[in-house]
């Protein structure tokens, strides 16, 4: 059904809201309205905001006066994180029309229909924080991505880290049915998608909710993996403490769990570490680490790291500084600490000035290269499988790149050979050489 209408969405954040943008994406599919670029003329534009710092608040509004300049007779939907904390303000704002909070945007439609009759401003914005949530179910057939897809199985988080407004975004835990899952990952696996990350707002508080059918996190992995079709399976960010021997052990049994464990560290120093509420010290981030490295050959082991959280003296600094280079991370994304009004960490003293904060993150992000260099360089000679993905021109040349199970980067050479086939095909070879610092040659 064609309905001659267009629809543009734009999405900020996190990959959870990505998928959330993607499943509205196809509600209005579904619905006959032709998916347009943001940049383009729509009849319908959707943000699905942010409101992680007070920076990713002032872009979700910019972005949705943007939509509005475009077509100023469009709708404008504001969706997600920042109107969910923000309604009053995004409904006295004239750009925006339809106002949806989070575990609503599968109302996107009838909103839309609503708005039509009666051509009033409307709002659902529920109170997250007080009332149980159950899980908003919404469904992907397809991902913008062509070989991995990014699959909700989680919203809420129960953890309330001093820095991070999300409890108050999304509420608190609940889980998706492993058999809501099973049944979007097999209709993707028919669809030709080989590779899943399985992501969340707390992934490890998978279950948590579903503890008295004896259902958790390792349960859902096993489900998933028996899925024909399915050769690859990620996660997201998963905190430390997920990492038992147990939990480790049985990983290692499964031949399709990649290698590659994303840990959201965010600082090696336990001063600091409490004073972000988050409930580890690094000794115990350690032993965890050396738990993977014991069940799974030479992991890749990567984090988030916050440089100049209030407090973070020279010292603390350094200390994370050490922990890092001992622990020996693959990746780290480094966040200079960017306040948000309303948690603790805004009103802690001790707040930590912008240039010293830059400087912190250069620190981190030098050792980072020379890490990530190490690492890559550990896999030099040896046999791997990648997975094509997308065509990209090194010194002249087009070749395919493709990630290992490790997540390193590799290309093969074309010889001849369409792109277009062999993309999300794998390949084995030798790692032989560096084609650039972050791509190394299969062949
Ligand atoms: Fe932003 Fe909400 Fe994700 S605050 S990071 S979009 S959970």
């Amino acid at each position: 059904m064609k309905i001659n209408k267009k629809a543009a969405l734009h999405n900020l954040g996190c990959k959870v809201n990505a998928y959330e943008t993607e499943a509205m994406q196809q509600i209005l599919e579904n619905a006959g309205y032709e998916i347009v670029p943001f940049t383009e003329y729509a009849d319908v534009y959707v943000v699905n905001t942010c409101s992680v710092t007070n920076m990713a608040d002032r872009k979700s509004r910019q972005m949705l006066h943007k939509a509005k300049k475009m077509n100023p007779d469009a709708i404008v939907v504001g969706a997600g994180c920042y109107v969910q904390t923000k309604e009053a303000e995004a409904l006295l704002d004239d750009t925006v029309d339809i106002v949806i909070g989070n575990n609503k945007k599968h109302e996107l439609l009838s909103m839309l229909e609503a708005y039509e009759n009666d051509h009033g401003k409307c709002g659902n914005v529920i109170d997250i924080n007080h009332e149980k949530q159950e899980y908003e179910e919404m469904f992907l057939e397809r991902t913008a991505e062509h070989t991995r897809a990014f699959i909700k199985v989680q919203d809420g988080c129960n953890q309330f880290c001093s820095y991070c407004i999300i409890p108050y975004t999304r509420g608190r835990v609940r889980s998706r049915r492993p058999e809501d899952v099973e049944e979007e990952v097999k209709i993707l696996a028919e669809e030709g998608y080989k590779e899943i990350v399985l992501t969340g707002i707390h992934l490890t508080s998978y279950g948590i909710d579903f503890k008295d059918e004896g259902i958790d996190f390792l349960t859902l992995i096993k489900r998933l993996h028996a899925i024909d079709g399915i050769e690859r399976i990620r996660f997201g960010s998963l905190e430390p403490r997920v990492i038992t021997e147990t939990f480790a052990e049985e990983l290692s049994k499964l031949p399709k769990i990649c290698p590659h464990f994303h840990l959201s560290l965010q600082s090696g120093c336990d001063d600091t570490l409490k004073r972000m509420n988050r409930h580890y010290t690094c000794e115990e981030c350690a032993e965890r680490c050396a738990i993977l490295r014991k069940y799974f050959e030479n992991p890749a082991i990567t984090t988030d790291v916050i440089v100049g959280f209030p407090g973070e003296t020279d010292a603390d600094f350094e200390t994370t500084r050490e922990f890092l280079e001992k622990v020996h991370f693959y990746e780290m994304h480094v966040f200079p600490y960017s306040r948000r009004a309303g948690t603790r960490a805004d009103r802690m003293p001790d707040q930590v000035p912008e240039p010293v904060k830059k400087e912190r993150s250069a620190v981190l992000l030098k050792l980072e290269k020379k890490m990530s260099g190490e690492y890559r360089e550990s896999f030099l000679g040896t046999e791997q499988e990648i997975l094509l993905e997308e065509p990209v021109t090194i010194d002249g040349e087009v070749c395919m790149t493709g990630y290992t199970k490790e997540y390193v980067k590799a290309a093969v050479r074309l010889d001849g050979r369409d792109p277009k086939m062999l993309k999300n095909t794998f390949v084995r070879g030798t790692l032989k050489e560096f084609l650039t610092e972050e791509i190394m040659l299969l062949s």
